[in-house]
C-alpha cells in the first residue's frame, strides 16, 4: 500500500501562476517526484478577497487535486495558506504544506536582532498569519513589521523585475521597513521571488531575504523523507499543469516563473 502511495504525485495549487515559483523549487529539489499543478486563473487574485471567499475557493482547488490521487498537498499561495491552512490540516488525511510556516521558521533562525519584516498581499498581511506563526516559533521577544505590497504582483507578471519603475515602487513600499532596522525580510507572496534582486537592492545587503518558495520546497522534502513517501519507481517523472482559465500571456509568464519552458496546460472547470 505504502509503495503505491510513494509513487503518487505531489499536488500544488495557487490562485494563479505565481505558485510556479514554489513548483520550480520543488521540482529542483525533488527531481524524481511527479507533480500536478493547479492554478485558479479564473478567480485570481485571492490577495484582495475575504477569508470566507478564499476558504471557499480553497475547498474546490483541493477537491480537484485530491481527485488526482495526490500523496501530499502544497498550498503554494500565501493568501490561501494564511486563510485556510488550518482548515486543510484538520480535514485532510494526507500531509499538507503551506508557505507561511516554512518562511516564518527560516526567518526566526536568521534574525539576530529579533526585528523581522513581512511583505505580502493585502489579505496575507491583514490575516496576521505570519505574525502569529513567528510568535509561536520564536522563544525570545521579537518585533514584526508588516507591509502589504500589492503592486509587486502585476510588476512581476509584466516582467519588470529589472525595471526602474519597480525600484521606485519598491522604495516607496519598503523605505519605512528599512528604517525600522529589521535584519530579515520575509517575501510572503508567490510573486516576490521574481523581484528578489530589486527588493534586495532597496533593502541593502545587511537585510537577509527569506524566500518562502525555497523554504517550502525544503519542508516538502523533509516531510516526504521522514514519512517514507519519496518516490522510488525509477520511471521518468510526469508533470501536469491545470488552469481554471486560459490567457494569451499565460505561457510566457508561466515559463518565466517556472524557470523552464512551460509544458501544455489543460483548462478545467472546478466546483
Ligand atoms: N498567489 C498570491 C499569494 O501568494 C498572489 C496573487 C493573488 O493575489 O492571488 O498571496
Amino acid at each position: 500500500m505504502k509503495e503505491e502511495i510513494k509513487n503518487q504525485a505531489i499536488g500544488i495549487f495557487d490562485s494563479g501562476i505565481g505558485g510556479l515559483t514554489v513548483s520550480k523549487e520543488i521540482m529542483n529539489l525533488l527531481c524524481e517526484e511527479n507533480i500536478v499543478y493547479l492554478g485558479d486563473t479564473a478567480r485570481v487574485p485571492y490577495g484582495t478577497k475575504s477569508r470566507r471567499t478564499v476558504k471557499k475557493y480553497v475547498e474546490s482547488t483541493t477537491n480537484f487535486l485530491l481527485s488526482k490521487n495526490i500523496k501530499l498537498l502544497v498550498v503554494a499561495c500565501n493568501t490561501a495558506s494564511a486563510y485556510a491552512i488550518e482548515m486543510l490540516k484538520e480535514n485532510l488525511e494526507i500531509p499538507v504544506v503551506g508557505v507561511v510556516e516554512p518562511g516564518a521558521k527560516r526567518a526566526s533562525e536568521l534574525t539576530a536582532n529579533g526585528k523581522i519584516g513581512v511583505i505580502g498581499t493585502q489579505a496575507t498581511i491583514k490575516s496576521g498569519s505570519y505574525e502569529k506563526k513567528l510568535r509561536e516559533i520564536c522563544s525570545s521577544p521579537i518585533e514584526i513589521y508588516s507591509k502589504p505590497c500589492p503592486l509587486f504582483v502585476p510588476l512581476a507578471e509584466e516582467g519588470w523585475e529589472n525595471d526602474e519603475t519597480t525600484a521606485l515602487v519598491a522604495e516607496k513600499y519598503l523605505g519605512d521597513l528599512r528604517k525600522s532596522e529589521i535584519d530579515v525580510l520575509i517575501l510572503g507572496c508567490t510573486h516576490y521571488p521574481i523581484l528578489k534582486n530589486t527588493i534586495a537592492g532597496v533593502m541593502g545587503e545587511k537585510i537577509r531575504l527569506v524566500d518562502s518558495a525555497e523554504e517550502t520546497a525544503k519542508q516538502t522534502e523533509n516531510i516526504l523523507r521522514t514519512q517514507g513517501l519519496l518516490r522510488e519507481d525509477g520511471k521518468a517523472r510526469e508533470m501536469s499543469f491545470y488552469l481554471t482559465d486560459d490567457s494569451e500571456t499565460f505561457t510566457s509568464i508561466a515559463s518565466r516563473f517556472l524557470g523552464r519552458p512551460m509544458e501544455k496546460a489543460e483548462v478545467v472547470d472546478i466546483v
